[in-house]
């Protein structure tokens, strides 16, 4: 397993996530521990684009739990449908929020968390949890980084 990663700091966001993503495979491929790997993925996320919140829940009876994740302390359970994760999980679709008070019963973890992008992950077609990235900043998330982390997430999918 490489120990280091390349992230190349004077690129955009694209290229960020083009150099990013070949690596994340390469560190979760071949490990079967969903724990590990998610761990390593709110890692490499949070040190490649310095996220304020970036980290997974998962579906466990009929609540999301918090799971690994790299930030301040967040809540630890959601039910189906309520908050930007829930209604992820809900709705088996990427929810994009530039401006997590507008959004109908956002759950505040924190109140530094402005904007915020919650990416579903599935198991055997089933919503198995959901990747969260939250940031102190209005509007931080865009088509580029939807695009790039359901990418991500096929490629979780393919180790589950
Ligand atoms: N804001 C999320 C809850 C999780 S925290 O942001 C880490 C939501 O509304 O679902």
């Amino acid at each position: 397993m490489a120990e280091s990663l390349y992230i190349p700091t004077d690129a955009d966001k694209a290229s960020k996530y083009e150099a990013i993503l070949p690596q994340i495979e390469a560190l979760i491929t071949g490990e079967s521990d969903l724990t590990a790997n998610l761990a390593n993925i709110s890692a490499v996320l949070r040190e490649s684009f310095g996220f304020f919140w970036v980290g997974f829940y998962l579906v466990k009876d009929d609540q999301l739990v918090l799971g690994p994740f790299q930030g301040p302390i967040a809540c630890t359970r959601i039910n189906l449908g309520k908050g930007v994760c829930g209604t992820a999980w809900k709705e088996d679709k990427t929810q994009l929020v530039p401006d997590v008070d507008a959004f109908p019963g956002h759950i505040a973890c924190s109140s530094a968390s402005k904007s915020e992008i919650v990416v579903p992950f599935s198991k055997n077609g089933k919503v198995a949890g959901v990747l969260d990235v939250d940031s102190d900043q209005l509007a931080d998330f865009d088509e580029i980084d939807q695009e790039y982390l359901e990418r991500l997430m096929q490629i979780l999918e393919k180790t589950l």
